[in-house]
């Protein structure tokens, strides 16, 4: 099973996940990450679950097109977006204590 490292506020929270798990849609539901990972819409449309993906990006598919618009250019600093991210390896993930501004 992944298991999925989450740094926030300088904390380290860990947990296995099952494969092809949603960690906004975990959270939902009040299990790991919960209630570390900050999120709001679900839907790649706030930008509020942003983290930099520390370690496993190679596992990740390539951003969509929610992440790209939200992001820009962000996704060179590793950012994605974790509402649209299906869990299936290890992962290691940072998120900052205040959502990340696009820069214009
Ligand atoms: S929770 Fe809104 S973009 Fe991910």
């Amino acid at each position: 099973m992944p298991t999925v490292t989450l740094h926030k506020n300088g904390q380290v929270h860990r947990g296995e996940v099952l494969p092809k798990t949603n960690l906004v849609v975990r959270a939902g539901i009040r299990q790991f990450p919960y209630p570390a990972l900050r999120y709001e819409c679900g839907m790649g449309k706030c930008a509020k679950c942003a983290c930099r993906v520390l370690a496993g990006a190679e596992t990740l598919p390539a951003p969509n097109w929610k992440e790209k618009k939200q992001l820009g250019a962000l996704l060179d600093e590793g950012y994605r977006l974790v509402c649209q991210l299906w869990i299936e390896q290890d992962i290691e993930l940072l998120q900052d204590a205040e959502p990340p501004v696009r820069p214009a």
